[in-house]
């Protein structure tokens, strides 16, 4: 049997994900809202024959990260429609979160895209509860694990059913009888959840992929079940292969136990690439970046991350203090355990000292690979062969140069070892992905609540 494609995204940030690229830039005050900027970025990535590219966001207000660099300012959804107009076979990933507004908006504005994209929508459904953006949507307080998880479930069934509700031949368009859409074709939906209530049907039919495609970006316990019972792709920080097959293991383990094909659910963690035609040559523009950063707020920045006094951390070149930094777990919000965990990982497997954890990629979170474009391709072949991963969500050191590395260097490897498209399959993001079109007529809408608990307590 032939190995499998390889599927791969793009995070789309303003300037890249190295926290000094946009001291790179010569116009730097308008990176987090630039149109061209982000078609350029969309552009290069459809030239690479990318599956999609991905708009993480922090819903509602600034985060601490937007006073130090560009941050992700325009609403995604906004955004991708824009960049739909620009390219013509890219997946569009928009990224919202799933607890509070309500799901309704969100329904409609996803559909909406599938239709003007003709089919390339995706939705990245998130749990986080960051008090900016609680406070900016009037609410006072998160909620605790078990009722965020109730909420986001409540919130995909109503945006699932809303999908659902106007199936494909609702449109009756009869002149002679004056009916244009046929209410008796109509699945609409009367849900009363603890959390959500919505009634009817959506204002936009059946979208050209039956169904938008479904991410799911989180990594406790309940939300990998939930992502197994409810998403297409997972997107997760995977920064050691060990815990990335395990990851992998258990979503797809979990995803039969829901009766699903286990390859209709994508694994595809974030990869954080620093490429150039040697090692050392990729090392030495790694330093270049690195040396443009404010290493002594990145130090407190780890701090914060290892909850440790920074001071603690003053001699880069000293080891890693391991036993203060387990002795504080407790002190780490939980939505920051997974990210801690995985760098903490990292540097115990690569043996590695304070200097080189801080230059790591602490802000974003994910592995790193400094090397050649061959050797990135074996590296990310060698994950999806040994079942860490199905493909990868590429963070791009600076955006679009770094993309061009990619589309130039990285995919031309990967398809002479016959592991990449060299054309876009179909017309849909489900087609390029391998996932078959939803077909909303043949399932009961979900009701099942709270998958989570239930699955998580039984494991
Ligand atoms: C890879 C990855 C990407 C994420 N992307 C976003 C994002 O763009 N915006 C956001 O607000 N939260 C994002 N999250 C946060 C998750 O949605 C979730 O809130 C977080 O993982 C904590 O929940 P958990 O402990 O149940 O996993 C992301 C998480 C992961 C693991």
């Amino acid at each position: 049997m032939s190995k499998p494609h390889i599927r791969l995204g793009v995070n789309v940030l303003a300037s890249g994900r190295h926290d000094a690229a946009w001291k790179t830039f010569d116009d730097k005050a308008a990176l987090s809202t630039d149109i061209d900027h982000f078609v350029a970025i969309a552009k290069a990535a459809e030239r690479g024959l990318l599956d999609a590219i991905f708009l993480a966001d922090n819903p509602g207000g600034l985060v601490s990260e937007s006073y130090t660099r560009p941050w992700r300012a325009l609403d995604p959804a906004v955004l991708v429609s824009h960049l739909s107009a620009h390219t013509r076979h890219i997946g569009l990933v928009c990224t919202t979160t799933s607890l509070f507004g309500h799901p309704y908006t969100i329904a409609r504005q996803i559909a909406s895209i599938d239709h003007v994209s003709r089919g390339r929508a995706a939705w990245n459904v998130i749990t986080s509860q960051n008090p900016p953006a609680l406070h900016a949507y009037g609410v006072d307080k998160g909620w605790d694990q078990a009722e965020r998880y109730e909420r986001a479930e409540e919130f995909v069934q109503i945006v699932t059913q809303f999908w659902d509700s106007v199936p494909e031949g609702s449109v009756a368009a009869d002149v002679e009888r004056t009916v244009y859409l046929d209410p008796s074709r109509l699945r609409k939906l009367d849900y009363e959840g603890r959390h959500f209530r919505a009634r009817g049907a959506s204002s936009v039919p059946e979208t050209p992929q039956g169904r938008p495609v479904i991410f799911q970006a989180g990594q406790s316990a309940d939300s990998r079940a939930f992502g197994a019972r409810y998403a297409d792709a997972l997107f997760t920080g995977q920064r050691v292969l060990d815990g990335a097959r395990s990851f992998y293991s258990e979503v797809k383990g979990l995803a039969t136990r829901y009766g699903r094909n286990p390859d209709h659910l994508l694994v595809m963690p974030g990869l954080f690439p620093i490429l150039a035609s040697t090692d050392e040559e990729a090392q030495r523009h790694k330093r270049r970046l690195d040396d443009l950063l404010d290493s002594v707020a990145l130090r407190e920045e780890l701090a914060r991350h290892l909850a440790v006094d920074a001071a603690l951390l003053a001699d880069l070149d000293a080891p890693i203090p391991y036993r203060e930094t387990e002795a504080n777990e407790h002190l780490v919000p939980t939505a920051s355990r997974w990210h801690r965990k995985e760098m903490l990982k990292e540097a115990k497997a690569n043996g590695w000292n304070i200097r080189a954890l801080l230059f790591s990629n602490i802000t974003g979170g994910h592995r790193i690979f400094v090397g050649t474009p061959e050797g990135f391709a074996d590296d990310m072949l060698h994950w999806v062969d040994t079942k860490g991963a199905d493909g990868f969500n590429l963070n791009i050191d600076v955006q679009p140069t770094g993309l061009d590395l990619i589309a130039d260097e990285v995919i031309p490897v990967l398809q002479r070892r016959g592991r990449f498209r060299t054309a876009y399959e179909g017309q849909t993001l489900r087609d390029n992905l391998g996932l078959p079109r939803f077909e909303a007529a043949n399932v009961s809408p979900d009701t099942t609540p709270y998958f989570a608990r239930e699955l998580a307590g039984a494991a």
